[in-house]
């Protein structure tokens, strides 16, 4: 989402990081900064750093850091726009309306809202009418949930009519055009309108705010589809909507901070009638990492309930990781075949279910088992594939907690001692970062072994912030394509975006703002505290742009050797590829 970004820079300059996280977490003054224990992971000396200067906060331990926003963002497991909003409140500042969207989507939007709401009057009216809801409560009523339920959960009914929705909606003076935009009404191919549900139970879908923002109808017969769903919308992305969460998100224990999951519209409200109202359903899809971050914001613990066949086998393997990722505990509650959690609880019981519930596999054991049972542990083969795949998963695990519990677990389970696990997960680690240059620059300034990048490109972009009015010079001499590290590619082109639109005089903070993901803001975050002095910084950066371009010709000159060796092996003409390589040693000298 585009923000505007004079809003953003404003609304930063107005609050004071070292305030603001001072109000989460105590911060101790260290010279001209402040040090805390480092909320982001567990440590026993303070690694983690509060810049007020530059209004930036980065740990040495984790290598989380950022802006004011970025802060919010992860310890508060807020949005952007959330934290923009959270941070504009704070000082008073009035946004701009929906800086990110126009009026006109944001009218249309609340036309929706508006639609979706008087339709579900509607629903509901025909669904209380004694004679027209008779079938649709009867039906609710053989499956076992009573009236009170049908209430709390708004169930509705669409009676086997073409026009029943959109005769009312007409009368209540909607333009057609909305009507048609709104999804519930369909078009036939000679132009007349008919409503999308026809003869069907219908669930109000209602987002975390408690709006309704779609529908689900459940036919009452045999017949096909099951299931129709309102389309997506503006209003409605399903793969980040929970059903339900607006009513579970009031029932999660504070002693426990835990969300059950499961998949269909049945399933949980069956789980709601039973007492266990802190659940949600992801109605039918995968597991997305938007389904995870909304669970992270209300719940430390998922625990996934589904069918013990093969789809959910799958679904559950793959949700483990987005979900370890997240910083989330996972659990896995199996239900004997054939059962889905409303026919559980309701044909054996409450209790049968509650069992289960505190028997709940961690999701790590789980994977670990269905692995093992993959491949034969007694086959070596057997023994690397488990390994290798269950070390993936390891590398997904955001909380060190969890990873030495992980570690023991798999130390345990494979006969395998724990620092060869440690061994091989550092090692996989270390392949999927840069290795640093060992190249030895004339200056000192990212001369760090644990630096995340490319030591020049780093060092360039650590000089090109001490002294922006080198940035014009940088963009002359370097095509950020030839940045290897990705990281350091985005932030030099940022600079050099940031360069020409304002010239050499802008903050820090709104160079953060532009950044686009989490990961550049903490690398950036980093470089920043590699100060150095003006005078230094003319002469690195000429060392910098020689080093740089000697590598780009190096790397330039492999390549073309490369390709003669292969042209040779191939008996191809080379003569094109020799003079390249001639061109580019002699500029090299
Ligand atoms: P299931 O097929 O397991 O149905 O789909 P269910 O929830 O047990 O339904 P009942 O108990 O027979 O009424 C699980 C979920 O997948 C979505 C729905 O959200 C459903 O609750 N689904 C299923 C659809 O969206 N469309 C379909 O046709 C079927
Ligand atoms: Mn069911």
């Amino acid at each position: 989402m585009a923000h505007d970004h004079s809003v953003v820079d404003k609304v930063q300059s107005l609050n004071d990081i070292v305030e603001i996280i001072s109000s989460y977490i105590p911060l101790k003054r260290a010279g001209r900064s402040f040090k805390a224990l480092c909320p982001f992971h567990k440590e026993k000396t303070p690694s983690f750093i509060v810049n007020p200067d530059k209004q930036i906060f980065h740990c040495f331990g984790c290598n989380a850091g950022g802006d004011v926003f970025t802060f919010l963002m992860k310890h508060e497991n807020m949005t952007f726009p959330e934290a923009l909003r959270n941070l504009a409140e704070r000082v008073n500042f009035k946004l701009p309306e929906q800086s990110s969207r126009s009026k006109e989507e944001v009218s249309k939007q609340q036309g929706l809202l508006a639609i979706y709401e008087k339709a579900y009057e509607y629903y509901r009216s025909v669904y209380e009418d004694s004679q027209k809801g008779a079938r649709a409560r009867q039906y609710v009523k053989d499956r076992g949930f009573s009236e009170d339920t049908a209430k709390a959960f708004g169930l509705g009914y669409a009676l086997d009519a073409w026009r029943g929705l959109f005769e009312f909606l007409a009368k209540k003076d909607f333009p057609q055009s909305s009507i048609l935009s709104s999804g519930l009404i369909q078009r036939s191919s000679d132009g007349n309108p008919y409503d999308l549900f026809r003869g069907r139970l219908i669930f109000p879908i209602w987002n975390s705010q408690g709006k309704v923002i779609a529908f689900g109808g459940r036919i009452l017969t045999s017949e096909l589809p099951k299931y129709v769903n309102s389309p997506e919308s503006e209003l409605f992305k399903k793969r980040s909507e929970l059903y339900g969460l607006n009513l579970a998100k009031r029932h999660i224990p504070d002693t426990r901070r835990q969300l059950l999951v499961v998949e269909g519209y049945f399933d949980l409200i069956r789980l709601h009638e039973a007492g266990f109202k802190n659940s949600v359903a992801t109605l039918g899809t995968a597991l997305t990492e938007d389904h995870a971050r909304l669970i992270h914001r209300y719940a430390d613990e998922a625990v996934l309930v589904f069918d013990p066949d093969a789809a959910g086998e799958a679904a559950s393997l793959r949700g483990l990781d987005i979900f370890l990722e997240e910083g989330l505990n996972v659990k896995l509650l199996t239900l004997p075949a054939g059962f889905d959690p409303d026919d559980f609880i309701w044909k054996k019981s409450r209790e049968a279910f509650l069992e289960r519930l505190e028997g709940a596999e961690d999701l790590f054991d789980f994977k670990l088992r269905v692995l093992n049972k993959r491949y034969p542990k007694d086959d070596s083969l057997g023994l690397v594939k488990v390994t290798t795949e269950i070390m993936d998963t390891l590398g997904h695990v955001k909380s060190q907690i969890l990873l030495d519990r992980y570690i023991q677990k798999l130390s345990e389970a494979m006969r395998i001692s724990e620092p060869s696990i440690r061994l091989e997960l550092n090692k996989m680690r270390a392949k999927h970062r840069i290795k640093g240059e060992n190249q030895t620059l004339s200056n000192r300034v990212a001369a760090d072994p644990k630096f995340p990048a490319d030591n020049i490109e780093a060092t360039i972009i650590a000089l090109l912030l001490s002294n922006t009015a080198l940035i014009g010079q940088a963009s002359a001499e370097i095509e950020p394509l030839q940045f290897r590290h990705p990281l350091s590619r985005t932030v030099l082109e940022t600079l050099i975006d940031i360069y020409n639109e304002q010239g050499q005089s802008f903050t820090l903070p709104q160079v953060l703002n532009r950044l686009p993901d989490e990961a550049t803001k903490a690398f950036l975050s980093r470089i920043t505290f590699f100060e150095v002095n003006d005078a230094e910084c003319e002469k690195a950066f000429r060392d910098c742009l020689t080093a740089f371009t000697k590598r780009a010709l190096k790397e330039r000159m492999d390549k073309v050797q490369g390709a003669i060796r292969e042209a040779e092996r191939n008996g191809e003409e080379t003569g094109m590829l020799v003079r390249e390589y001639q061109n580019l040693l002699l500029q090299a000298k």
